[in-house]
């Protein structure tokens, strides 16, 4: 009998949405073309990875026969690892009550998954997040895929957020009957992905105000996924957790240990104030795969308890500056700004975020990155990273994996299609 009865899958709106993620694709184009150097994925740097710490974790694991983490373990995450994460957040907001802290903490596979939760549980295809201008462009790709729109908090020339233009904007928002279509406020606020920018403690207070004088209480998102990679100076602003004029928004606060630790252990940290909203996004995790890995906690808690992470970080902070003078460096010299680009030093993070002149079309499949791909080099375009209002003559440039020669080299090829434009 001929089979004729196969029908094409019909996929959910959500299936249908779901587009193939930027980030995948760069972080395959870099590894499967070893030529080519990527200054797009954010991995980090190779040769600093804490291999000897992660094996005397595991070695003192085996040697008391801890079991116990080869078993699933709980799905809001390690007691243990949580209280030591509360203690570590205490050292960047003092004030924060002992009692709590470790109760609000859940851990999720890298801080992605903190983020998709949230997100999953405040809002409906439709919705509005408003997002820091520029930001993260894997969080936008995923929130675009749900459906949900982004609309950038504006920002003055300086990049430095814009009182008038936010209050312009939520007045135009309200008046336009969205005020309940609006669902959260997300922002990346240390050494930004991908402007290394921080938020000063001026700018979180102003941004809160704002909120509050058109009463928009709203579920406030402070990424701060670079926190711990300052260079030299510790990053003054306090987070919205210890900022009076947010005392009263529902906040999630989140990090990871990825970028500071090892990216590929994959654990991530989320701090709640809003019971519901914790306890909804702990459901939630739940129907996602009921816990983290505990092995990987389990060998994270052995490292902070025995100081791997501060030494960790002692380590990387200084190596993470020299590649990103490396690259600044070369930039400068191969007379980048005088083909009209400019961009900051970064003072911590992974990225320098460089705007071209007016014509440059920095975009996938425009001319510009085309070139730069047949020079062997590749950068992530400057426009996934907008929600909206798009500027297409910006890129983000990582300096994370590459080692220093191989950062020139890419500076060098980089610039060599700058200049020709
Ligand atoms: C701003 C920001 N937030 C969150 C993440 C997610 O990191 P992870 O899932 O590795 O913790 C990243 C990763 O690049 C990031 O840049």
């Amino acid at each position: 009998m001929p089979n004729d009865i196969s029908r094409p899958i019909v996929f959910s709106a959500a299936g249908r949405r779901a587009g193939p993620p930027t980030i995948a694709a760069l972080m395959n184009a870099a590894l499967e073309n070893p030529s080519l150097l990527s200054l797009a994925a954010g991995f980090t740097d190779n040769g600093s990875l804490p291999l000897p710490a992660v094996r005397q974790a595991v070695e003192d694991l085996a040697k008391v026969g801890a079991m116990e983490p080869l078993q699933y373990g709980t799905n809001q995450g390690r007691p243990g690892l949580r209280r030591m994460l509360a203690a570590h957040l205490r050292t960047w907001e003092p004030d924060l009550a002992e009692a709590d802290t470790e109760r609000n903490f859940f851990i999720t596979n890298g801080s992605q998954q903190a983020l998709y939760l949230a997100m999953q549980v405040l809002c409906e295809p439709g919705d509005i997040v408003l997002v820091d201008r520029p930001t993260y462009f894997v969080y936008l790709e995923m929130i675009k895929a749900m459906g949900i729109r982004a609309v950038s908090l504006p920002v003055n020339a300086a990049g430095r957020l814009d009182e008038a233009g936010l209050d312009e904007l939520l007045h135009k928002l309200v008046g336009a009957g969205e005020a309940e279509r609006i669902k959260a406020v997300y922002f990346v606020s240390y050494f930004s992905n991908p402007s290394s920018r921080s938020l000063d403690a001026a700018e979180k207070v102003m941004l809160a105000r704002v909120l509050a004088r058109r009463s928009l209480i709203l579920p406030v998102i402070e990424d701060a996924a670079y926190r711990d990679l300052y260079y030299t100076m510790r990053p003054e602003a306090p987070s919205v957790l210890s900022i009076d004029a947010w005392s009263d928004f529902p906040k999630l606060y989140l990090s990871t240990l990825t970028k500071p630790f090892a990216t590929g252990l994959k654990v991530g940290y989320g701090y709640c104030t809003d019971r519901e909203w914790l306890a909804r996004m702990l459901h939630t995790k739940g129907h996602h795969d009921f816990g983290s890995p505990n092995f990987n906690q389990a060998v994270l808690e052995r490292v902070i308890a025995s100081g791997g992470l501060t030494t960790q970080l002692a380590t990387i902070r200084p190596r993470y500056e020299a590649k990103m003078l490396a690259l600044h460096e070369t930039l400068v010299g191969e007379g980048v700004e005088q083909a009209g680009w400019t961009w900051n030093k970064a003072q911590g993070g992974l990225y320098l975020w460089l705007k071209g002149p007016d014509h440059v079309d920095t975009r996938l499949d425009a001319e510009f990155c085309r070139r730069c791909i047949d020079a062997g080099v590749l950068y992530v375009p400057g426009d996934l990273c907008f929600g909206d209002d798009i500027a297409v003559n910006y890129m983000r440039l990582s300096f994370g994996v590459l080692a220093e020669p191989e950062l020139r080299e890419a500076g060098r090829r980089l610039a060599e299609v700058a200049r020709s434009f």
